[in-house]
């Protein structure tokens, strides 16, 4: 992952926890209501993969295990994975774009219930992703990926030559000729694979995006609705098909880019789409950027104005994050695909403890807080989700008490520890696991192994029952915490 180049070390430093009766006079176990959401403490778990579904999508018991060991700690909210609503093979993502995935999410929402003791409101992240491919071999690329076209046969003045000996005259050409005789999303395919863009209109799917997408949020969240979920989270962040179309970047013709209100046209289309189908009583917001956090980027103007336009709608809460785009991601190896936390807009996303004088602790809260004022300043009272680096006691209730957010989102925090949210409550601060932000997960991630956190993967590693990484070196999920 891209580090700024300052490489500043930063400790988390809790401070003192509170005792059991300040934390629970506190604003964080304060219950929220607002429309369809009701939470019992203004603590929620973000959507986080964690690779433990079949190869086609289904949960598996690891998928139980690991978000039950979440509801233990009693968080207001668990948001599941980012979960592909498209019925394509997306490797062991959780699917919900067939009525088979059902039975599987019912086990998952009993298994949460059953632990958090119906503390713990369950919604599911929904996600539409394009097509990414691997950085092929160059020799792969030349004789099967390419498409010859005039362009190159001119370039190497070879009108007449067979589409064979253009090909080999291509593999044979060094980068820097390579650079001025491809195009520049050919030059690009060649060194980081082949990625699809919502920009892509000459494609008829993609063109398509803004007729099909509706229906298929709207069937998958229905899908959610019967498997019992409390509620779903759009995915509108990071480097996926609706953060694509939000973002300044996005200049299709077609109505649904270039200016402002035509690009939150789809995502607003999408949230009609899924509240006509699971109707008012049922949870429905988005996660989406307060900023891109790239070159002509969408900026906190723009997700202001998204922002409100959300809440007028009639959103249930909005979740913030920030950066995540493929589009200063890093060149992959040969045979990997890139990975859109790997360049300067994936560190503003989980940025780590390696830092420059900003650090990794809070880098999205000014930002959330100005959309917070937008929202207010419109007259709604949609609850924001804040969430980046925040792991103590104090910075979760100045959050909250100085408007920035209404609810606290703790991702690396709960993985480290899945019982920070009772041990607080509890009195038992002392005993909670604080994350280092290694980013040692985020690299499992990055590599689609199974996601463990590195202050307890190693642990007690006989202990009978448990279950095991692939590789057998890793238990997957943390130790049961007994108080003392
Ligand atoms: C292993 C891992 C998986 C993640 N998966 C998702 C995801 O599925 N959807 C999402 O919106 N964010 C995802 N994120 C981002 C987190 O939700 C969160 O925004 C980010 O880690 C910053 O918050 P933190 O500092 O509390 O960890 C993931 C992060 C990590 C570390
Ligand atoms: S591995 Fe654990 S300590 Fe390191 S960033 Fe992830 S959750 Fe935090």
């Amino acid at each position: 992952m891209w580090k700024p180049p300052e490489r500043i070390r930063y400790r988390t430093q809790p401070g003192e926890w509170p005792s059991a009766a300040v934390a629970g006079a506190s604003k964080l176990f304060i219950p929220l209501d607002y429309q369809a959401l009701s939470l019992s403490a203004r603590t929620w778990v973000p959507a986080m993969v964690p690779w433990r579904a079949t190869e086609s999508g289904f949960v598996t018991p690891d998928n139980l295990d690991w978000y039950e060991r979440f509801a233990y700690g009693q968080p207001g909210a668990l948001v599941v994975e980012a979960t592909g609503i498209r019925d394509t093979a997306s490797g062991p993502l959780l699917r919900i774009s067939d009525d088979r995935f059902i039975p599987g999410l019912q086990a998952l929402v009993e298994r949460v219930r059953a632990a958090s003791n119906g503390q713990t409101r369950l919604l599911i992240q929904l996600i539409d992703f394009l097509t990414v491919r691997r950085r092929p071999e160059p020799e792969k690329f030349f004789a099967r990926h390419l498409e010859i076209t005039d362009r190159h046969r001119g370039a190497l003045q070879a009108h007449d030559w067979s589409e064979d000996r253009v090909r080999k005259a291509l593999t044979d050409l060094e980068l820097e000729e390579l650079k001025t005789i491809l195009s520049p999303r050919e030059f690009e395919s060649l060194r980081f694979g082949y990625r699809e863009r919502i920009t892509d209109t000459h494609i008829a799917h993609i063109a398509d995006l803004p007729e099909s997408l509706p229906a298929l949020f709207a069937d998958a969240a229905r899908r959610a609705q019967t498997a019992g979920f409390d509620g779903v989270e759009l995915h509108y962040a990071h480097a996926y098909t609706m953060a694509s179309f939000l973002s300044a970047t996005n200049n299709r013709q077609d109505g649904y880019g270039g200016p402002i209100e035509n690009r939150i046209r789809l995502p607003l289309e999408v949230y009609t789409a899924v509240r006509k189908v699971v109707g008012k009583n049922f949870v429905v917001g988005c996660r989406f950027l307060t900023e891109d956090c790239i070159e002509n980027g969408s900026s906190t103007d723009d997700s202001s104005f998204f922002a409100q336009q959300f809440a007028t709608a009639g959103m249930d809460f909005v979740s913030t994050s920030r950066g995540g785009k493929f589009d200063d991601a890093k060149q992959p190896i040969i045979g990997d695909a890139a990975y859109p936390y790997t360049g300067p807009s994936g560190y503003e996303c989980i940025p780590s403890y390696l830092s420059d004088a900003f650090g990794p602790f809070g880098r999205n809260f000014a930002a959330t807080a100005k959309i917070r004022t937008a929202i207010r300043s419109k007259g709604f009272d949609t609850p924001v989700v804040v969430t980046g680096g925040i792991h103590d006691f104090q910075q979760a209730q100045t959050l909250l008490e100085s408007g920035t957010a209404d609810v606290i989102g703790l991702a690396r925090q709960s993985l480290a520890d899945p019982d920070w949210f009772f041990k607080l409550r509890t009195g038992c601060g002392d005993e909670i696991r604080v994350c280092e932000y290694t980013n040692y997960c985020e690299g499992l991630d990055r590599k689609h192994k199974q996601v463990t956190c590195q202050l307890w993967d190693r642990t007690d590693l006989d202990e009978p029952g448990i279950t095991r990484s692939r590789d057998n070196r890793r238990r997957l999920v943390a130790p049961q915490w007994q108080s003392d």
